[in-house]
């Protein structure tokens, strides 16, 4: 396994590795974008896409583009060398962590601002975009960058980040990416915590509130597997397990539009009950998202 910081360096290293595996054509590259931290979640995009293509790239980089002036960008785990062991136990070929500079034009430097990737408003200024905006300019335009970077035949993304899924996937229908978007399911703590890199944000005590997140999904499509299909009955039954968690929002939306929708229809995996919350720990407020399918 290699780890490589620049952009030319990779693209000859994919270029000679392919013609190592006997020719360009049928060897086929999967990208597992990442801001590092690797969790589970992670190990398992990683896995399936090391089954099904001969060359692996795991990115990690935290993106400046896609954090506004008063979130995390700084603080936000950091863990290169604990990343690439599990990179290299996991098969990857090739780490991708370049710097900022590596990525970004000397122009994003001088004029804080360069080109990007801006889908539709509709589909970027609700749920997580509403409270983030440009959140999803910035993921779009580095996603597309990579994308641009690797050559990738295939790229995996986890689906607790539902929104950035369904952004992504019509960003590359809309620009002609030729690249396969594999959703790969939640992965979560024996406990039902969704496994996340801002988990690591959380003290002992903020962990128990943050638990009460995947408590309340599961009681709503318990409901909603018994017949209630009433959104706002639904929603209101998740929110009874979320006291003392800052709600962002809860909505239920469907899997095909991201619309909003009011009564559930019956059939697997057609909507999606999603919900971003806030919970204190050690005198700042973490982020969290998860979701489910009623
Ligand atoms: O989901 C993430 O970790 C990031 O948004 C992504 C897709 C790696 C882009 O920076």
């Amino acid at each position: 396994m290699k780890i490589i910081n620049s952009v030319s360096e990779l693209r000859n290293e994919i270029k000679s590795l392919k013609a190592s595996k006997g020719g360009l054509k049928d060897v086929k590259t999967g990208l597992v974008p990442t801001m590092g931290a690797l969790h589970g979640g992670h190990l398992s995009l990683i896995e399936k896409c090391r089954s099904e293509n001969e060359i692996v790239v795991v990115s990690v980089f935290v993106n400046p583009t896609q954090f506004g002036p008063n979130e995390d960008y700084d603080k936000y785990p950091r863990t290169l060398e604990a990343d690439s062991k599990l990179c290299e136990k996991a098969g990857v070929d090739f780490v991708f962590a370049p710097s900022p500079r590596d990525i970004y034009d000397e122009y994003y430097f001088t004029h804080k601002e360069t080109t990007l990737i801006c889908p539709p408003y509709d589909v970027v200024n609700k749920l997580c975009g509403k409270s983030r905006p440009g959140h999803f300019d910035g993921v779009c335009t580095i996603v597309g960058k990579l994308f641009n970077i690797t050559k990738c035949d295939r790229a995996y993304f986890g689906k607790k980040d539902a929104q950035q899924l369904f952004i992504i996937k019509k960003m590359v229908k809309e620009l002609n990416f030729d690249i396969e978007i594999i959703g790969c399911p939640i992965v979560r703590e024996k406990d039902g915590l969704a496994m996340s890199s801002r988990n690591t944000y959380l003290s002992n005590d903020a962990r128990k509130l943050a638990l009460n997140i995947s408590r309340g999904l599961y009681k709503a499509k318990e409901l909603a597997q018994k017949g209630v299909k009433e959104a706002d009955t639904l929603i209101d039954t998740a929110l009874a397990y979320m006291g003392g968690l800052d709600v962002e929002y809860t909505e239920i939306v469907s899997v095909d539009t991201f619309e909003k929708i009011d009564i559930i229809e019956q059939g697997p995996c057609k909507a999606l009950m999603l919900v971003a919350a806030r919970v204190e720990s050690n005198g700042s407020k973490v982020r969290l998202i998860d979701n489910i399918d009623l």
